[in-house]
């Protein structure tokens, strides 16, 4: 068997049915780690000097970091390792109290996914003075000690999302004009922006030429980022922009949304609160169930799904080759035999200016009604319920 498929499934038996099976996505999921930050100290492995990685994730109030806490506890363990494993209630303080636990523990390795890449500091320094690496997973963290960066391309998810807009309304042949909003992520979120500029710059050219108009006006990130990546925040400034400038009947042809919470949303928004008549193209990221059943309806357009699991597969072999001494850049992945795209990156992402984070960064896809289960249910990431909509697989 494949080494991602085994993984997926070897993860999945640890997660609930509730996990896998999904409910909103701004639903807390449930899964075999706490709810709480009380560090979860796995059973030690055989062995006298058995390392400790410390894993932290942002919350299990969005979809996928259970998955990704999932994986990554699953395969350490399966590769020897103790683990601790932490959610943090998307509170950056209650993150930093959970690293430093972690610290004092006297874990050999971190593994963080940042709520605010601007806020760990004090434990990132902590972390390099004690010597501990830090693997900044899928979030950069703005910290110098941030030893290695593992995530997806983030410029080019919304770039797919910006050129699925592109095709969608036909903008190189059709006489338009169209009208769209935007909605963004978090600006705590150093991944936010990136993927706001990958879409932007797809979508620039259209709006400078009257192609495509934004009746609201809402171009800038900071105007439509959402705190948190919240469901409710977007649903409340979607709503608000719908009631300010298309109650009068103004045609809305599309919303470029950067993830599948906040297009959850937007959605609601759209499909409560939308006078038009006409299917509106909707974005989003990540591939959580309720958004795999809104797509399958035709509420939503498509999402930009990314393999967490194979992120959890190079994070593990990157952590291996760091704590066993070995090299760790672009021959781990020509030794890999890892059988997915994933490049090495050392000019994209800085963590202070000039200082340049070396980065493995993993290939994005999109996924539609269409294409949903060639992507998702062949590869094994996903089965096919008894309803007829995707199900996170569950061993
Ligand atoms: C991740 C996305 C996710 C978002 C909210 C981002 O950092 O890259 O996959 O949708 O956080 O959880």
């Amino acid at each position: 068997m494949k080494k991602t498929l085994a993984l997926i499934l070897a993860a999945c038996m640890s997660l609930s049915l509730a996990a896998c099976g999904g409910g909103n996505s701004s639903a807390p999921a449930a899964s075999s780690k706490p709810a709480t930050s009380q560090p979860a100290a796995s059973q030690p492995a055989a062995g006298g000097d058995t390392k400790t990685v410390g894993i932290a994730m942002p919350t299990q109030s969005l979809e996928r970091w259970n998955r990704d806490g999932a994986y990554l506890d699953e395969q350490f363990k399966a590769a020897g390792y103790n683990t601790i494993v932490t959610y943090s209630d998307n509170k950056n303080e209650q993150q930093v109290n959970d690293i430093q636990n972690m610290l004092s523990q006297g874990v050999d390795l971190l593994v963080i996914a940042a709520i605010d890449g601007n806020g760990l500091n004090t434990v990132m320094n902590d972390a390099g003075a004690a010597g501990v690496p830090v693997i900044a997973y899928d979030r950069l963290i703005m910290n110098d000690n941030s030893t290695y960066y593992v995530s997806f391309d983030n410029y080019t998810v919304g770039k797919l999302q910006g050129e699925y807009v592109r095709d969608a309304l036909d903008l190189d042949n059709a006489a338009g004009p169209f009208n769209m909003e935007f909605t963004a992520g978090d600006p705590a979120d150093n991944n936010a922006p990136f993927f706001f500029n990958g879409a932007m710059d797809v979508m620039k050219p259209y709006i400078d030429s009257g192609k495509v108009v934004v009746p609201s006006g809402q171009t800038a990130f900071d105007a439509v980022a959402t705190d948190q990546w919240q469901t409710d925040v977007a649903l409340d400034r979607a709503q608000n922009v719908l009631a300010s400038f298309y109650a009068d009947g103004t045609k809305l042809d599309a919303w470029l949304c950067s993830n599948d919470s906040t297009s959850m949303g937007v959605t609601q928004a759209v499909t409560q609160d939308y006078a038009g008549g006409n299917a509106v193209v909707i974005t989003g990221q990540d591939g959580d169930v309720a958004n795999l059943r809104n797509i399958k309806d035709g509420k939503q357009s498509m999402t930009v799904y990314k393999a967490v699991a194979n992120e959890a597969v190079v994070t593990l072999d990157l952590a291996k080759a760091i704590l066993e001494g070995k090299t760790a850049d672009a021959s781990l992945i020509s030794a890999s035999g890892w059988d997915f795209d994933c490049a090495y990156d050392t000019e994209s992402y800085e963590t202070t200016p000039g200082h340049k984070c070396p980065s493995f960064l993993l290939v994005p896809d999109v996924v539609t009604a269409d294409n949903m289960e060639e992507k998702l249910v062949t590869p094994g990431y996903y089965v096919v319920g008894a309803d007829g909509y995707l199900e996170a697989t569950n061993g």
